[in-house]
């Protein structure tokens, strides 16, 4: 296959770290188009300017300038005007565009995504912008590649509203599915207000006339190639177990649907040189670890002894991550062991409360803080000994790479990226075992009580010759590569493949 040169990508997403971050999401929309810029590839990204995007461009003194003003595009009866700031994407070489489409009645909120009755017009919006971007900058994307349900209409829109123009003639569209369990579904009234009217008969019959509009589905319908996030959930996503009602119309797109690993970015998650933690420390020096952990339990004020585990965990607190679970589990396993636990993350309500009533329950051994922090995030993955994601179901998951990276073992439940990604333990005496951490099977009480138990084994008595073999776990652990230098070289291929 010959590789085509100069190839153009126009990225568009709702998340974008550092700017905007919500979930792993963000973490890939910065990091994929920063490996693709390396492998040579003419890569922008367009996201809205949120209020937080731009209180992080003005507290970082990230230099910015406009780019573009005066534009708009109508959607149903108003117009909506919008302009464009660009910024360089931080530590990227070359540097990667991004273009922030500046629309304060609909992005000027405290949050990413919200559940006003306006959110489709958001990210309708987002989307126009897009297409209208390159439109006046001339620019002739060979790929347009959209990531899920909020920029999901773009394959449609480029075959049908911008179908006149030149620019797009030979455009490929990508879809990523991130998580199939958001779908972006609204009342089919608001179909004139996605600008797309017109061409109200290629949206999906059935559903309209069921009175709905799913933007995902749409998108899994006309896009060139759909790649989710790992191979695992791929196949899942076919099922009807997983593919929460989209799995009929994933079936039919046949080999269309690609699995490919996300990535890390092993430079921001690297032990070595991370800036939030207490004490850097590398494979060879994993006896340094210890220092991350004792910070650790005085950041949540817990009691530190080395002999004890420490279990970690940081997640959105939403029904997809599994924590019915861990409140089965949890109570007991502490009550009865000597464990350790440190939490951090936000979301639902009764999540937050389970962790805060075991954090009073156990105080001196159990630390939750509720909220998002960057800087804590790292220092638990620096300070613990496990990271625990019994995830219900986990598209990819980029904790468990993070955990691994920093000799963390991982303790999951083996589903989507977590079964690509995590292998379990089944010797800690062998050197010739594969694993790199510990896998239940059944998502219930039974399997994340057993995964912890066996988490207890491979821990010993945290001393003498256990301690030793712990640490030959963890630098096994250490060596793992996930970065996205390999991975990104399978988009390529994908491009490649649908330019051909
Ligand atoms: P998801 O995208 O489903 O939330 P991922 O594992 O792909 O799951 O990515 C989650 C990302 O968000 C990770 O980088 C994780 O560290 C981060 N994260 C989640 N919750 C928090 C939090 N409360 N504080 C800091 N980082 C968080
Ligand atoms: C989604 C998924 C998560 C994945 C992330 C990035 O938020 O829940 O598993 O790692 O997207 O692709």
């Amino acid at each position: 296959m010959t590789m085509k040169k100069n190839l153009r990508v126009l990225f568009v997403s709702s998340e974008l770290a550092p700017f905007a971050k919500v979930g792993g999401l963000a973490d890939v929309s910065y990091a994929l188009p920063r490996a693709l810029a390396q492998a040579g590839v003419d890569v922008r990204i367009v996201v809205p300017l949120y209020r937080r995007a731009l209180e992080h461009i003005r507290s970082g003194g990230i230099s910015y300038h406009p780019l573009l003003d005066g534009l708009s595009v109508e959607l149903g009866h108003r117009k909506w005007k919008f302009s464009v700031v660009e910024t360089i994407l931080p530590r990227t070489k070359p540097g990667v565009p991004c273009y922030f489409v500046v629309q304060p009645d609909l992005y000027d909120r405290p949050g990413i995504y919200t559940s006003a009755p306006d959110e489709h017009i958001r990210f309708c919006l987002l989307q126009w912008a897009a297409l209208k971007i390159c439109q006046y900058l001339s620019f002739s994307p060979h790929i347009v590649h959209a990531n899920d349900w909020q920029t999901a209409l773009l394959p449609l829109m480029i075959k049908t509203a911008f179908a006149w123009d030149q620019l797009f003639s030979t455009t490929k569209t990508v879809l990523s599915i991130h998580n199939i369990g958001h779908q972006g579904v609204f009342p089919a009234s608001i179909l004139h207000e996605t600008g797309l009217a017109q061409v109200k008969e290629h949206f999906h019959q059935e559903q309209l006339s069921s009175g709905k509009i799913n933007f995902l589905l749409t998108g899994i319908l006309y896009a060139n190639l759909i790649i989710t996030v790992s191979p695992t959930y791929a196949r899942e996503i076919k099922t009807p177990e997983h593919g929460v009602g989209l799995d009929p119309f994933l079936r039919a797109r046949g080999h269309a649907v690609l699995g490919i690993l996300n990535g890390i970015d092993e430079e921001i998650w690297n032990p070595a040189t991370d800036q939030w933690i207490e004490q850097p420390y590398d494979e060879n020096r994993i006896e340094l670890k210890e220092k991350n952990k004792e910070a650790l339990c005085r950041d949540f004020r817990i009691s530190y002894d080395p002999k004890a585990p420490l279990f970690g965990i940081v997640s959105r607190l939403v029904w997809q991550k599994g924590f019915d679970l861990c409140i089965q589990v949890f109570p007991s396993f502490l009550a009865t062991t000597n464990s350790r636990l440190v939490v951090l993350g936000a979301g639902e309500a009764k999540y937050e409360q389970f962790f805060r009533d075991l954090a009073i329950r156990f105080s001196d051994r159990v630390g939750f803080y509720a909220g998002f922090s960057e800087p804590l995030a790292h220092r638990i993955e620096a300070g613990a000994d496990f990271f625990v994601m019994p995830s219900r179901y986990e598209p990819c998951g980029l904790n468990q790479m993070y955990s691994l990276r920093y000799g963390t073992l991982p303790v999951v439940h083996r589903t989507g990226g977590l079964a690509d990604t995590v292998r379990l333990i089944r010797s800690a005496l062998d050197p010739n075992d594969q694993g790199n951490g510990v896998v239940f099977d059944h998502f219930d009480a039974g399997g994340l009580s057993w995964a912890l138990k066996w988490a207890l084994q491979l821990w010993g008595s945290g001393d003498g010759m256990d301690r030793e073999r712990f640490r030959a776990l963890q630098r096994k652990a250490m060596r793992e590569r996930n970065g996205w230098q390999e991975r990104v070289q399978e988009y390529l291929r994908a491009y490649q493949m649908l330019l051909q």
